[in-house]
C-alpha cells in the first residue's frame, strides 16, 4: 500500500517540477516556508528499520528530477560516508540534533573537513561535490527529511553515489540508501577509494564497530559478515 505524499511536500515537489533551474537559496527558501512538522511527516517514520539499513529510509517522492526521503535515526544510526549521486543540490531538514561531518578528496586523499552538529530546526545544503557521514550519536532519536533536486533528466536523482567503504578499501557507486553495508543489489560498479590518514579509518571503523555491536552478526548479510567474523 502506497502512502498518501503530505500536502505540504506534495507543494514543493510541484514548485521544484516547474522549475527548470534551482539556487541554493531557492531550495532553501522552499523549505524554510513549508514550516513543515513531524506530523507531516509521521507516516513515514522507519525506527523499525532492517538492521541491513544503518538508518531508517523512507522514500516519500522520487522522479527524474526531484527525491524526497524521511531518515529516522536512533542512537548510534549512521550513514556511510558518501556523495549524492547526480543530485546538483540537496536539502536537510532537522527534525532532531545530528551529527554531520564533511569531507573533500584532494591529491587523492579523502580528507576530513568539518564536524558539525546539525541541530534541531537547522537546514544543511548539500552540492553535487558534498561528501559527508551522517549520524546520531546522541541519547534521543531523531528524524530528517532530504530533498534532492537536478535538472540532468536521470533515472534516479541520488543514483549511482559513492559510498566510501574505509574498512574494505572500496568505494561502491549504487543506488539507494548510503547505508554503512551497501547490498548487492545496489551497487552499480566499484573502484578503490582514495588514500586517508589514521584518524580518519579509525573514526569510521569505531562507527561501523558501533553498528555491528548493535546487531546479531548472524543476521548480516553481505560483506560485512567477513568483518563481524575477523
Ligand atoms: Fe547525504
Amino acid at each position: 500500500m502506497s502512502l498518501q505524499i503530505p500536502v505540504k511536500i506534495q507543494k514543493l515537489v510541484q514548485y521544484l517540477e516547474s522549475e527548470n533551474e534551482i539556487s541554493e537559496k531557492d531550495l532553501l527558501n522552499s523549505i524554510k516556508c513549508l514550516d513543515i512538522t513531524i506530523s507531516d511527516v509521521g507516516d513515514y517514520l522507519s525506527f523499525n528499520h532492517s538492521i541491513n539499513e544503518s538508518y531508517g529510509r523512507s522514500v516519500i517522492y522520487e522522479s527524474s528530477k526531484v527525491e524526497v526521503v524521511v531518515m529516522s535515526w536512533n542512537r548510534g544510526d549512521y550513514t556511510s560516508i558518501h556523495d549524492h549521486g547526480y543530485a546538483q543540490w540537496g536539502a536537510v531538514y532537522a527534525f532532531g540534533n545530528l551529527l554531520n561531518s564533511y569531507f573533500k578528496i584532494e591529491n587523492n586523499t579523502l580528507k576530513k573537513l568539518s564536524e558539525t552538529i546539525l541541530e534541531k530546526g537547522e537546514i544543511a545544503i548539500i552540492d553535487n561535490s558534498s561528501i559527508h557521514q551522517m549520524g546520531n550519536p546522541y541519547n534521543k532519536p531523531a528524524i530528517s527529511l532530504h530533498v534532492y533536486y537536478t535538472n540532468k533528466n536521470v533515472k534516479s536523482v541520488t543514483g549511482e553515489a559513492r559510498n566510501f567503504d574505509l574498512y574494505s578499501d572500496t568505494v561502491y557507486k549504487a543506488n539507494g540508501g548510503a547505508f554503512l553495508d551497501i547490498p548487492d543489489k545496489d551497487v552499480v560498479s566499484k573502484e578503490k577509494c582514495p588514500k586517508f590518514n589514521n584518524k580518519v579509518y579509525e573514526s569510521y571503523i569505531k562507527i561501523l564497530q558501533q553498528y555491528l555491536n548493535k546487531h546479531s552478526y548472524n543476521n548480516l548479510s553481505g560483506r560485512l559478515k567477513t568483518y563481524a567474523y575477523a
